[in-house]
Parts: structure tokens; sequence; C-alpha cells
């Protein structure tokens, strides 16, 4: 569910036209329905009422400070993989009690800086990083949380490269190690094992993988209990799916209806808190990117349409073979051609492509699409590459809309860098 609704023959973000905003905005630039995102936050939210979870909302998958701002005065926590996202996540006054980092690795700096901050813990990924948290916390005499995070070597069943916890990942620490840590706390002092961290991928459609994961924990928690260390935090991770194109993901009532059960045997209201880490659920749906038609190209065996959003605005179609949705923003009437076509950048590269092989409407110049499902993993995965300043990114609320990320300058372009004179 998302509030990027045809009325007519145009498409509305909430109550605004879209072909209003890139009237104003210019074009290419991402657009978030706020409402979407929030939607989405209190349906996980209430899903899991019954054991009021933390919802740390993964701010990889799109950091816009107000996008953050207003899931964290809802209450929404956040769950960071930098000191960029600390610094973000600080920007928006989210409570520091409701901050995981996780992150395979975390530099002495951001460390350092997270304890300060007072961060809730963190998702600890090998030994060595815990030795660095044990060093830096008993510099800062402080004792920090951590939660251990497990590789319970589950395959979710998703693309390779965002399969998070197999053995083949670097993700996570394998359960031997992890007992031998929980039985060796003592070699910590400057460290409290609070918690045990999971996360197995994302977009995960099927609930088989997380229960076979959360089973997988729990036992673990079971055993590392048995010998005297309780567990105060289980953080089940993110990863739920959304619909790009054909997919059936759960929705959260039906996760939550699948994976509650199998903590029966725990009291999750006092003894033991359910953090929760998703980040595309609740963004995906709630961001499209607005791209504008260039030219048509129609070479012999192949039509191109070309648009000025390009690879580096919209990496997914190209890093991960990802399928956008595309669709005009103010559809043709009357009886419609319709053509096979590649939906490309001006990016000098094969790969700058936003669709392959697909049946588009018959379309003109100057002609608005929509790219849909873009909240997640598109603007936070955008890059310069052929010096393209990056693209505003324009957030919506009911009837009104706001550029809340300018776009960049060609000063922009070259502002942290000069001509190095003795070299030349
Ligand atoms: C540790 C961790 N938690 C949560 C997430 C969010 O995943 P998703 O966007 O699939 O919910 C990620 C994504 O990579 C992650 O690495």
């Amino acid at each position: 569910m998302h509030r990027f609704e045809f009325k007519g023959r145009e498409l509305y973000c909430e109550d605004v036209p879209v072909s209003k905003i890139a009237r104003e905005a210019g074009t290419p630039f991402y657009l978030y329905s706020v409402r979407t995102f929030l939607d989405h936050y209190l349906k996980l939210k209430d899903a899991f009422k019954s054991v009021k979870p933390l919802i740390c909302f993964s701010m990889k998958a799109n950091s816009n400070l107000t996008i953050l701002k207003s899931l964290v005065e809802h209450g929404s926590g956040l769950d960071i993989v930098s000191g960029g996202e600390l610094f973000r996540a600080k920007k928006v006054g989210v409570d520091s009690q409701k901050i995981v980092f996780a992150s395979v690795g975390k530099t002495e700096k951001e460390i350092e800086d997270a304890i300060r901050s007072k961060i809730l813990m963190f998702n600890v990924e090998s030994i060595p990083e815990l030795e660095t948290i044990n060093t830096v916390a008993c510099r800062l005499h402080a004792v920090q949380k951590v939660a251990i995070r497990l590789n319970p070597d589950v395959s979710p069943d998703t693309h390779d490269y965002i399969t998070t916890g197999t053995k083949q990942n670097k993700f996570g620490i394998d359960t031997g190690t992890a007992n031998k840590l929980f039985m060796e706390s003592y070699r910590y002092p400057f460290i409290r094992f609070a918690g045990v961290h999971i996360h197995i991928g994302s977009q995960i459609t099927d609930s088989k993988p997380f229960v076979k994961a959360i089973k997988r924990v729990l036992q673990f928690i079971d055993s590392v209990r048995f010998c005297g260390n309780p567990v105060e935090y289980l953080n089940i991770g993110g990863g739920l799916a959304i619909i790009y194109s054909k997919e059936k993901p759960q929705t959260a009532r039906e996760f939550a209806r699948v994976v509650l059960p199998l903590f029966k045997d725990y009291d999750l209201k006092k003894g033991m808190k359910l953090v929760l880490e998703p980040g595309r659920f609740i963004s995906g749906n709630s961001g499209i990117l607005v791209t504008k038609i260039l030219y048509k190209k129609v070479n012999p065996t192949k039509t191109f349409m070309i648009v000025d959003a390009a690879m580096n605005d919209l990496i997914r179609p190209s890093f991960y073979g990802a399928y956008h949705e595309i669709t005009p923003v103010v559809r043709p009437s009357g009886k419609v051609r319709t053509a096979e076509v590649d939906i490309v950048g001006p990016i000098c590269e094969s790969g700058d492509f936003l669709a392959k092989n697909r049946k588009m409407p018959a379309a003109n110049i100057g002609d608005l699409l929509a790219v849909m499902s873009c909240g997640a993993y598109g603007y936070v995965m955008s890059s310069n590459y052929n010096s393209r300043p990056r693209v505003p990114e324009v957030v919506v609320k009911g009837r009104k809309f706001f550029v809340a990320k300018k776009r960049e300058s060609y000063e922009d372009l070259v502002r942290n860098e000069k001509i190095v004179k003795e070299v030349i």
C-alpha cells in the first residue's frame, strides 16, 4: 500500500499531482510520501504491539532528515552503520537509547563517537571489533552494551548481494564462537553482553527463513542462559520484502502471526526486549523517482527511451538487475499503442538502464515517467558519476510539497577539491 495513485489520468503523490511538482522542482527528482512512511512504520508497530518492540528504522535504506525526523517523532529508533549515520541520527534528535549500530568495519573513531553519544548498543560482528569496543569503553570509563550478531547460516532465497546470514557472508559470528564469547565475557570488563542480533538478508518474501533463523537464535539464547548469561535484547533485524512487481510478500500482521508464537516461552514484555530493524518495508514503496524523456532512439533492432535520470541516480537496476515498475506520470488518452523499449540514462555505460525490454505506452519527448518503489536504497546509493549533480528529494504531506534536499549545483561537485599546483 502506498499513496502514489492515479486520479483520472494523473499520478498523484497523496493530494498533489506529480506533474505539478515536476514543473517547480525540475527533473529528475525523488519524491516521498511522508504518510506512506508513517503508515508502514505504524503497521509494523501495531502488528507487534502485544510485545512493545523497539523498532529501529534502518536508515541505510533512506536517510533523508525530514523522513527520519517524522519517523522519530512517532517513536521510531534508528539502526545505523556509520559515523555519518550517527551524525544524521543526532541531527534529528532521536533518543540515543534507541540507536543500534551494526557494520563489520566500525572504526575506533566511530566507536568512540557512538559510546560518547550513549547509544543503546553495538551489534558486534567480530572478536577484534569486540576488543576495540572494550578498549575504547575503558578509555571513556564506560560500560557499553553490545549484542552479538550471530550468523545463523540460513539462506533467505533472495539476491546474492543482499543475502547476509550464510557462512559465505562477511556478517556475524558463528554460533560456536559466539557461545565462547558469552562464556568468557569476564575478559571484556567494559562490555555488557546484553543481546543477540541476526539479520539474514533483504527483500525476503517468505517467513520460513525468518522462522528458521529465529529458532536457531533462540536455541543459542537458551544455551547461554543456561550458563548464567541473561539475554536482555533479541534483535531479529530487517529484511521484510515489498512489492516491486508480482511479489507476494508477507504483511506485517502475517509476519507477526508467524514469528510471535516462537517466543511463547519467553517474556518479551519484561524479560527480553524484541528489536526490529526494517528498512525497505517502511521506505521502499514510499518514494518514486520522476524523470523526463529526453530522446527516443530507434535502432534497427531496439528502441531506446533516453531519460534524464541515470544509474548514478538509481543504481538498483544495473547493480542488482532490480525491477522497478515505470509508468507515465500522465497516462495517454484514447487508444494507446505500446512498444517494447529499453529505458536508459545519459551515462556512458551500457549498464546504465532503468528498465530493459519493457512494454511501454507510446510516449513523447518531454513526457514524465515515474519509476516506482524507489524509497529504499534509491537516493542513498546515488553518486556523482559522470559529474552529475545529485537530484533533489521532495516530500509531500497531504496537499503540500517541499524540497527537503535541494539539487546539487556544479559548484557542489568541486566544493572539497582543489587543483594541486605543486604537481602540475
Ligand atoms: C544489519 C541490518 N539491519 C537491517 C537492514 C535493513 O534491511 P531491510 O531494508 O531489508 O529491512 C540491513 C540491510 O542491509 C542490515 O544490514
